[in-house]
């Protein structure tokens, strides 16, 4: 039996009523009451459900304008389709350097930035599930006319300063792909408190249509985005696992972070300051130079996988590094400047993931054993 994902008799009778509604596309009602749920839980007034992350990314900066020649600021270490949506549209990445020792973009940098190069928006990514320092994002976002779009595609119920993640920005993004707390395999969903920007995001995920107009009749050009009945139907019964499952990874989390206290050698990546709660999608270690040498992560990760630990290296590339962007940034004239701290990250950076968590006491210390005698062992 795989440890992930994880599915009981509710997401088997879902499936099964939405199958024998005979409504498996538009028409259906579990999409659209998926979506208006999930919103609620997010502290969202709407919800707009897509097909997957990558395209909730792609419709929230084409829902607040980006477009040719638009400078959009993020992060470098993130997923990849972070990015790709901001060349897709024909904008600018441009990427700011982590805090040092963390894996989320310096949020003063990314404002002066954003400020200096009048950027039509910013990406704050909720990486690990760890809601993104954005106080000052934040202060932006009301005082000039920046839009902030949450990549929230790995942080469902995590919470900065008491309110959820995807409630933060102008638009939040969430992912449903199979490594995430929620997946239904596929499948996105949006998050806003504008009705203007939820009925665009509608729109664009739905070949442009609008209530105003004929079926077949639109002003705009958009793409077949939805999320399927199935999927949502699936996700309906994951959402209801979200909070338990969150509490038992938080019990194993910090019984892990405990046990690693004195540990030489590996450091867990802490949740930023202001974070309220940590959904725990991740838990990064990051390998200590000083003590444990030039050794590759990679083979730290084999060390531990032939101990049964289930742990990955994780991004090994940072963006400003990845050729695809690197090539894209060159058609543009813009050769990208080293970010140390990104690459630190992606050299340094392990992850253990959630499922991981999601286990008994006894399993969360055998791991933390394991880890232990592993780093003891390289060091010694
Ligand atoms: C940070 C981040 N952004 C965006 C995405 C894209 O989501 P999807 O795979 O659903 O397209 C992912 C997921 O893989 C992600 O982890």
């Amino acid at each position: 039996m795989r440890s992930w994902p994880l599915w009981g008799e509710e997401e088997e009778r879902n499936v099964l009523e939405a199958l024998r509604s005979g409504f498996w596309g538009l028409g259906g009602k579990w999409a659209f009451e998926f979506a208006r749920d999930f919103a609620r839980y997010c502290g969202c007034k709407r919800g707009v459900p897509c097909a997957n992350g990558t395209v909730a990314l792609k419709v929230a900066l084409r829902a607040v304008g980006v477009g040719k020649g638009d400078r959009v600021v993020t992060s470098p270490y993130t997923f990849v389709s972070t990015v790709s949506v901001i060349a897709e549209l024909g904008a600018v990445p441009v990427l700011v350097d982590l805090i040092e020792n963390g894996l989320h973009m310096n949020p003063v940098e990314a404002s002066e930035i954003a400020e200096a190069l009048d950027a039509k928006a910013v990406i704050p990514v909720h990486i690990m599930g760890m809601p993104s320092p954005m106080d000052e994002l934040q202060h932006l976002m009301k005082s000039m006319d920046l839009a902030v779009i949450e990549d929230a595609a790995q942080a469902h119920g995590s919470e900065r300063r008491g309110r959820r993640t995807g409630s933060l920005g102008t638009i939040g993004c969430f992912s449903f792909q199979s490594s995430k707390v929620m997946t239904a395999g596929e499948g996105g969903c949006l998050t806003t408190d504008r009705d203007d920007l939820a009925d665009l995001c509608w729109s664009l995920i739905n070949c442009g249509r609008t209530s105003e107009k004929d079926w077949y009749e639109s002003d705009l050009l958009a793409y077949n985005y939805r999320m399927s009945e199935f999927q949502a139907a699936v996700l309906a019964a994951q959402l209801s696992r979200l909070d338990h499952q969150i509490e038992v990874r938080q019990r194993n989390y910090r019984l892990l972070l405990e046990e690693l206290e004195d540990v030489d050698g590996i450091e867990p990546v802490r949740p930023p300051e202001g974070t309220t709660r940590f959904n725990v999608y991740t838990v990064p270690l990051r390998l200590e130079r000083k003590r444990i040498g030039s050794v590759d992560k990679r083979h730290v990760v084999e060390l531990l996988r032939s101990r049964g630990v289930p742990v990955s290296p994780g991004y090994t590339v940072p963006l400003h590094r990845h050729s695809g962007v690197v090539n894209y940034c060159a058609s543009l004239g813009i050769e990208l400047t080293p970010l140390p701290n990104a690459e630190a990250a992606a050299r340094d950076v392990l992850w253990i993931p959630h499922h991981a968590m999601l286990t008994d006491e006894e399993r969360a210390l055998q791991i933390a054993d394991s880890l232990k005698e592993v780093i003891k062992n390289i060091i010694s």
